[in-house]
């Protein structure tokens, strides 16, 4: 009896040892979960890769921060000026990353004062690999580092790359970021830029609050461009490349399918197709063009408040193509009170009539399972472009949609 008792006592006691000991000897559990409540709707903002590249220095953010206001981007919705690849300099002694001297004496502090004195948001880049795309210092092994300087600047976006990666798994990379992200203490969306190698857009929702779905987008309508080892695709290929993905999308987390190009020398109908297309999936709005020698049309597209509100809407639901025929396709997105956007968009290159009657059609989106129901009363319907009214559903749309451009209604009830 006295030896079970003694025996007992000991095994309570090991019991005891190794719990405390696990409990002072590893008592931090690294927190995963992204900032919640940060891009409830798609963000909306600039980046300077599409135009400038590596070309960036503090005098261009300036610049763009000051006609972000002038223009009327910032009254529109655009919030953040994103700095894309090649701001870095070195690394310190200690590992801490420090932005080019050259082109940023002032450092990122006074930069994002700067910004932030706008009422606007600033954005940085880094990669998960030991370089960036540009062959600038990656985050590999400096994360929890980086994240902290981040925070200290008043950095508020992060796009995070995917080049030089060998060896590692995606979601455990961008988890590791975000969890840098949380410790450093400030809320800071992060954009993950993987272009859809391992479906970010399953394990992207809780890790960050977009993702890239494809590779990178090319200023054309509808081509791919071979740059050897790598291609970069149109507007069209990029749309297509959609196909299947919308139901991971919704307040908080989205579907990214690359910035802009709008103003980056399309036709005016081609980036008005482009633009219209990205607000119906829902897309992040961030713009890639020059904001300081805007012609009025492409700050006409950018600034189009009707086809932002599509984009912008709270029920964040991202749009569907409802039907194709002859590369004229059609799509819905079903937006908050009952409303819906439709855009018809035409990928030929000659006009194509429309004539669709609203009472022959099943429109019920099977995901939302919500329907435009005719049969319950008519909707009016505003063109979005020219911003007129544009009658309503009892009659049978009939019009004409040029080539490479589209029609865009809002639906209300009347
Ligand atoms: C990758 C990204 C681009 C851009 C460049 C920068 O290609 O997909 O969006 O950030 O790197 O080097």
């Amino acid at each position: 009896m006295k030896s079970i008792t003694k025996h007992l006592l000991s095994i309570c006691a090991s019991i005891l040892f190794v719990s405390q000991a696990m409990g002072q000897g590893n008592n931090y559990n690294q927190d995963y979960t992204k900032y919640d409540g940060l891009a409830l709707t798609p963000p909306m903002g600039w980046n300077s890769w599409n135009k400038f590249a590596c070309n960036i220095d503090e005098k261009l953010i300036k610049e763009i921060a000051d006609d972000f206001v002038k223009s009327g981007m910032k009254d529109a919705g655009y919030t953040y000026i994103n700095l894309d690849d090649c701001w870095h300099g070195d690394r310190d002694s200690l590992g801490f990353i420090h932005p080019d001297p050259k082109r940023f004496p002032s450092g990122m502090k006074a930069l994002a004062d700067y910004v932030h004195s706008k009422g606007l948001k600033i954005g940085v880049y880094s990669d998960a690999g030991s370089q960036t795309c540009g062959g600038r210092p990656g985050s590999r092994g400096y994360e929890f580092q980086d994240a902290m300087m981040y925070a200290k600047w008043g950095v508020d976006y992060l796009k995070y790359d995917w080049c030089n990666t060998d060896g590692l798994k995606a979601e455990g990379a961008y988890k590791t970021i975000t969890a840098a992200l949380k410790k450093a203490g400030r809320p800071i969306v992060l954009s993950i830029c993987e272009w859809g190698n391992d479906k970010p857009w399953i394990w992207g929702p809780k890790v960050g609050h977009l993702w890239r779905t494809t590779g990178d987008i090319y200023n054309c309508f509808d081509c791919v461009e071979d740059h050897g080892t790598w291609k970069s695709l149109g507007v069209m290929q990029i749309l297509d490349k959609q196909a299947g993905l919308r139901q991971y999308a919704g307040p908080g987390h989205w579907n990214d399918p690359d910035m802009l190009e709008v103003g980056n020398g399309m036709a005016v109908n081609e980036d008005r197709a482009h633009f219209a297309m990205w607000a119906m999936i829902a897309a992040p709005l961030i713009a890639g063009n020059d904001l300081r020698s805007m012609s009025q049309q492409t700050i006409d597209i950018l600034t189009n408040k009707d086809v932002i509100a599509v984009n912008q809407d709270s029920l964040g639901i991202q749009g569907y193509q409802y039907s194709v025929k002859d590369k004229l396709e059609t799509w819905f997105k079903p937006l908050m009170n009952g409303e819906w956007a439709v855009c018809f968009l035409n990928r030929n290159s000659n006009p194509q009539t429309i004539n669709f009657d609203w009472n022959q059609q099943g429109l019920t989106d099977t995901l939302s399972k919500r329907t435009i129901d005719v049969k319950a009363g008519d909707y009016n319907m505003r063109n979005l472009w020219t911003k007129k009214n544009a009658g309503n559903t009892k009659k049978s749309l009939k019009a004409i949609v040029p080539a490479h451009d589209v029609l865009m209604f809002r639906l209300t009830r009347k």
